[in-house]
């Protein structure tokens, strides 16, 4: 059981702040993803939640106690990382049981333990063998092996499977959600992955330059993005962009817009946008349409790059100077260099002002 709670927290390495006042609150067992840019603090964050840097400034408690000043190993937390870090001179076994043999916990118990972290992850097989003799997949398993001995209430993973090919991504992607709902601890998680941060999160913090720009879970995040740069790195491919204009303010919620020379209505929070304003208006590749029949706006787009992956086909174009990238059926067959109409309706459409901030707020579906 445990709850992690960051106030203000603050990191500065030699004088030069990277994390600038972060403040979170993580509910027992919640599986958590970390994800922005690299070089966002991400791997900061988790250290310092793991003890393994020193705080600056704030707080930081576990179940409620402040963990400032406790050491790593008192913390109740494990963390796994994404080279491994196994033993190269120990057997699986062993690099499973090292940290409770340094810890003079008991042999039975130690035995206990590595054995019900060799069930849970399939490594029953494995124990006698050497990490040089394990593939890439293995010895991630047996990583979160050696963390999961520990009985930790926190796992903190960094960026785990990022050294698996693709298919081996997807099988582990499944065993660390069946892995959480097993144990029930509570997780963070940093990851590049879209697929990975949308399916395995409960929520989603997302990170910019050492702030958090938006905490929610991944359907707010992908519905409702409070700014642009959210909207921009919560969906893949990554929403459309285009350049608008406000032409005139009917009433405190409905705004004119102009965007590709054709006007607009759209429902907005008209107190944060003023006439004139330059605006973004975004459109995620999977809202461009081919009908163009009940469509509010209408492009013509030429297309640079088809690709054609069977199921599904992103077609990569543009119109006036604007890239636009569209995600359609498999039955499309445009080629390269080619011309097509799209459409565009209006609830689907997002709108940010000057300063990026969000003006329309869409539903968030629920069950
Ligand atoms: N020990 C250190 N000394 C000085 N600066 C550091 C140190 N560790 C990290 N930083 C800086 O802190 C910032 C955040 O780094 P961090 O490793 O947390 O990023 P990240 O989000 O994990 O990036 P990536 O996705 O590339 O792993 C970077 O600007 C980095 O250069
Ligand atoms: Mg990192």
């Amino acid at each position: 059981m445990a709850t992690i709670k960051l106030t203000n927290v603050i990191k500065r390495f030699h004088d030069i702040e990277t994390i600038h006042g972060v403040n979170l609150d993580l509910q027992d067992g919640e599986f958590v993803v970390f994800v922005g840019p690299s070089g966002c603090g991400k791997s900061t964050l988790l250290r310092l939640i793991a003890g393994l840097e020193d705080i600056t400034d704030g707080k930081l408690e576990i179940n409620g106690i402040n963990m400032n000043s406790v050491a790593p190993a008192d913390r109740g937390v494990a963390m796994v990382f994404q080279s491994y870090a196994l033993y190269p001179h120990m057997t699986v076994e062993e690099n499973m049981s090292f940290g409770l043999r340094m810890n003079g916990v008991a042999p039975e118990k130690i035995k206990a333990q590595v054995s019900d972290a060799a069930n849970i992850l399939q490594l029953n097989e494995l124990l006698d063998r050497k990490p040089k003799q394990l593939s890439g997949g293995q010895r991630q398993r047996v990583a979160i092996g050696r963390a999961i001995v520990r009985q930790p209430e926190v796992f903190l993973f960094d960026e785990p499977l990022s050294n698996l090919d693709a298919e081996l991504r997807v099988d582990m992607r499944i065993q660390i959600a069946q892995l959480h709902n097993k144990l029930k601890a509570t997780m963070i998680y940093v990851t590049h992955d879209q697929v990975e941060a949308m399916t395995l999160a409960d929520k989603i913090v997302v990170l910019r330059a050492g702030n958090v720009e938006q905490v929610g879970s991944p359907l707010e995040l992908y519905h409702n993005p409070a700014n642009e740069f959210v909207a921009g790195f919560i969906g893949s491919p990554k929403m459309n962009f285009l350049e608008g204009k406000v032409v005139s303010i009917d009433n405190k919620d409905i705004a004119v817009i102009e965007i590709a020379n054709q006007t607009v209505e759209l429902e907005v929070d008209c107190t944060k946008v003023s006439v004139n304003e330059k605006v973004k208006f975004g459109i995620r590749p999977e809202h461009v349409k081919e009908n163009t029949q009940d469509a509010d706006l209408t492009l013509s787009l030429d297309i640079d790059v088809a690709e054609h992956l069977g199921g599904l086909t992103y077609l990569y174009g543009q119109f006036e100077g604007n890239k636009l990238t569209i995600e359609v059926s498999g039955a499309n067959l445009t080629r390269n260099g080619e011309s097509v109409t799209v459409g565009i309706k209006k609830e689907d459409c997002y709108l940010f002002n000057s300063r990026g901030e969000a003006l329309v707020n869409r539903p968030v579906p629920e069950r």
